[in-house]
């Protein structure tokens, strides 16, 4: 089974995908494959400023994410893909294209789902970028449709799409629908079936919707007939999602503690080569090697006042990680007050005793 973990904005950063990849890789099933993807990286801000946006493009060897971007102006994209190709494609597995968040601030300024309002422009877009002699390929993500009133279209528009790109990943819910239960189960079959009458493609299609769990995804798969699937916020609270391995409570305590040392020397790394940077940033000031990683976990170790900013960043991940302990939400008060390392993680070994 091919599956991909969706890209989230503030989520599927270098440190997530890497624990999230090394649980995949002890774990993992002969027969899977697991793509990773950054979170949306803004491709004007990379032209203008990129140290200002190029966090997201932060990996380490062997993960080889989708560098997933996201502008609205032709031109901008083209010169952005041109010159991400150009300096960093060994970093990345393939580049691809935000069609699809929703925002009510963003649906009026042009990119994100707001592509999907001038479907005919964002076509021309995406055809103009697969013909980018590329080095990386090139794939789409997008939504089922804005609303129902735009169904037909939308079906039209992904057609034609699968013409100029690899893969196409649609979450498969409208504009609406948000990140709501709902989903039109039919239209998924109708997808398929119409851009393999048409082209009978290469384009992979990759199915995303409200996967909570391994079987899930098999099933989905099947069922819907989709080449790959792709699983979001499930994977949040659980990066053994996409293996059947059943933790026990201390691994799964250690695998918060290792995220949270993760995002930390990620952070810091940040801060030692990218920060004061800003066209000179190499390969290898984004690719964070292993041993690296290792050692600096290693010297923090017994160390106080680290990163307070990620501290206080690491809860999110920290809350979705104990969400299901009942007793988590007493401690939850003490860890609202952690702004150090030592004492965070203290509190996560409290939870999980
Ligand atoms: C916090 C959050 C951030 C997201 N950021 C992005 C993003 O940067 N790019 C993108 O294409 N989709 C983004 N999405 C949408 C997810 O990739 C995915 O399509 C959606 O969550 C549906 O999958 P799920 O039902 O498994 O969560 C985001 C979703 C969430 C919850």
């Amino acid at each position: 089974m091919q599956l991909c973990f969706a890209p989230m904005d503030w989520i599927t950063n270098c440190a997530t995908r890497l624990i999230t990849s090394q649980i995949f890789e002890k774990y993992w099933k002969k027969s899977d494959s697991l793509n990773l993807r950054t979170e949306f990286m803004n491709v004007d801000g990379f032209l203008i400023n990129p140290n200002q946006v190029i966090k997201h493009a932060l990996t380490t060897p062997w993960q080889k994410p989708i560098l997933q971007i996201y502008w609205w102006k032709e031109e901008t994209l083209i010169e952005a893909t041109q010159k991400i190709q150009n300096e960093y494609s060994g970093l990345f597995s393939w580049i691809e294209l935000n069609t699809g968040c929703p925002s009510n601030t963003v649906m009026k300024v042009g990119w994100w789902s707001d592509m999907l309002k001038d479907k005919e422009k964002t076509l021309k877009i995406i055809q103009k970028l697969s013909n980018i002699p590329w080095q990386l390929s090139f794939s789409l993500k997008t939504r089922a449709w804005l609303n129902e009133n735009d169904k037909i279209q939308q079906m039209d528009f992904l057609v034609k799409a699968s013409k100029y790109c690899n893969k196409i990943s649609i979450h498969w819910r409208t504009l609406k629908q948000l990140y709501s239960w709902d989903s039109d189960r039919k239209f998924i079959h109708e997808v398929k079936d119409k851009i393999k009458k048409v082209w009978d493609p290469n384009c992979k299609i990759i199915g995303n919707w409200w996967i909570n769990s391994y079987i899930d995804a098999e099933n989905k798969l099947l069922e819907f007939n989709l080449d790959w699937v792709m699983v979001g916020q499930a994977a949040i609270w659980n990066p053994r999602i996409f293996t059947t391995h059943k933790p026990i409570l201390s691994e799964k305590c250690e695998t918060v503690l290792k995220h949270l040392d993760y995002s930390i020397v990620c952070d810091q790394r940040f801060n030692e080569k990218i920060v004061n940077k800003s066209w000179e940033i190499t390969v290898k000031d984004l690719e964070i090697p292993l041993e690296w990683i290792e050692k600096k976990v290693k010297e923090n170790k017994n160390k106080s006042g680290l990163q307070p900013h990620t501290i206080v960043e690491f809860r999110k991940f920290l809350f979705q990680y104990v969400k299901w302990i009942p007793w988590s939400k007493e401690r939850k008060q003490q860890v609202l007050s952690c702004k150090d390392y030592q004492d965070l993680k203290t509190q996560i070994e409290k939870i999980f005793k």
